[in-house]
């Protein structure tokens, strides 16, 4: 059976309704190839939407309730549409979903209920974007089954972004939402995260293979320290504001650095202000055909989240180490925040095999423990999937 199967199949098994006309729908998660830690701070990130992620088969219900049945949870996510959605009614995986009804709700009331089963490849808590994913999904299955109309995709993303920085507390910012909503097939999306405009920019990696490293380390800090390095950084522009006038802190130049007052705030400044640039090198070396110079900004780019912004760990840096070593790799850094979940690299096909097999072995050697390897092509963004 495939994805879909599957799903038609729990949905089958786990609604009351008369399974008459199921409706299908995909959502991807994503990496970001360049540009990390940079959404919140007003400048320009380069991610795209993967061809892993969320499948859904749904059903219309009358019941003025959305109901989610995720295979990867033993509890349900039960909506009711007919009285208040809070936060505190809903626990782990379902404050997503829940986030994200009381978002489109707070703007078009949504009446239409619906039984839904989720199915995944999408491997949760690694930093592919498992939740933004979800919430993309359940957003576009209510404007879909809803038929609401007057909420486009850039208000969609934002109002999952908001889904998430309300209902489940972490203070990220718009990329990951954006990128799954408008991944589109062969490219990566150039999202300038001040004013929420985007481009595409074509991607073919050819004869390099973009592959996803899961370094399988669990990303238990990632939350806290996410939101520290948040709070770090709207320190830091307030201090630059009082001699500057910038309105977020990737208009900063290094050599406002010297306003800073704490070592801290200046490395995490220095990374915001070089990773920024960085993603407009990469962006005009795409255009102009020169792919190899976008390995070497990946490079730069480890470095920097490693010393300066100080959120990678052992197990991603050992993967970038060994790609940057062997003579297949063209480039590799750690993608989303950090602390664990995965790494991107670009490697030769021709080497890609003895890649594998090598970085397996060291892998194993120097952490203890397997990592996990998939290659992953930039895909469409989240869609109700219609069979030919
Ligand atoms: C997480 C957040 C994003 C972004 C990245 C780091 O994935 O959800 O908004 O800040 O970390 O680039």
């Amino acid at each position: 059976m495939n994805l879909w199967e599957y799903a038609i199949d729990g949905l089958k098994k786990n609604t009351s309704q008369p399974v008459d006309s199921i409706r299908l729908f995909f959502s991807p998660g994503r990496v970001n190839v360049l540009g990390e830690h940079i959404d919140y701070n007003g400048g320009w990130v380069m991610p795209c939407a993967i061809d892993k992620g969320i499948y859904a088969a749904v059903q219309l219900n009358n019941e003025s309730v959305i109901r989610i049945i995720s295979q990867s949870h033993t509890e349900p996510c039960i909506i009711p549409l007919n009285k208040e959605i809070r936060a505190t009614d809903f626990f782990g995986w379902q404050r997503y979903p829940a986030g994200v009804a009381f978002q489109i709700n707070r703007i078009e009331s949504v009446k239409q209920g619906f039984d839904a089963y989720l199915v995944s490849n999408l491997p949760e808590g690694s930093g592919l974007s498992s939740s933004a994913s979800l919430e993309a999904l359940i957003g576009k299955i209510i404007l879909q089954t809803s038929a609401i109309t007057t909420i486009s995709d850039r208000q969609l993303a934002m109002l999952c972004k908001h889904a998430e920085n309300d209902f489940v507390g972490v203070q990220c910012g718009i990329m990951d939402q954006y990128a799954v909503i408008f991944g589109k097939k062969n490219a990566l999306l150039m999202l300038d995260c001040e004013n929420i405009v985007h481009e595409w920019v074509p991607f073919d990696s050819s004869p390099y293979r973009l592959l996803v490293i899961d370094t399988q380390k669990p990303r238990t800090l990632a939350g806290s320290a996410y939101n520290e390095r948040k709070m770090q950084c709207d320190k830091a522009l307030e201090q630059l504001q009082r001699v500057r006038s910038i309105q977020n802190l990737c208009e900063a130049e290094l050599t406002d650095l010297q306003h800073l007052d704490d070592y801290t705030l200046i490395k995490r400044a220095r990374h915001v202000i070089t990773e920024n640039k960085r993603v407009l090198f990469a962006r005009n070396s795409l255009l102009e055909g020169k792919f190899i110079h976008l390995g070497e900004l990946m490079y730069q780019s480890h470095a920097s989240l490693r010393n300066d912004y100080e959120v990678s760990c052992k197990e991603l840096d050992a993967i970038v180490d060994f790609t940057r070593h062997h003579e297949a790799g063209l480039g590799a850094r750690m993608t989303g925040a950090g602390f664990g979940g995965c790494a991107i690299a670009l490697v030769h096909e021709k080497g890609l095999e003895l890649y594998k097999e090598q970085l397996q072995k060291f892998y194993f050697y120097l952490i203890g423990s397997a990592c996990l390897i998939y290659e992953v092509q930039p895909s469409k963004g989240v869609h109700e999937f219609l069979p030919a």
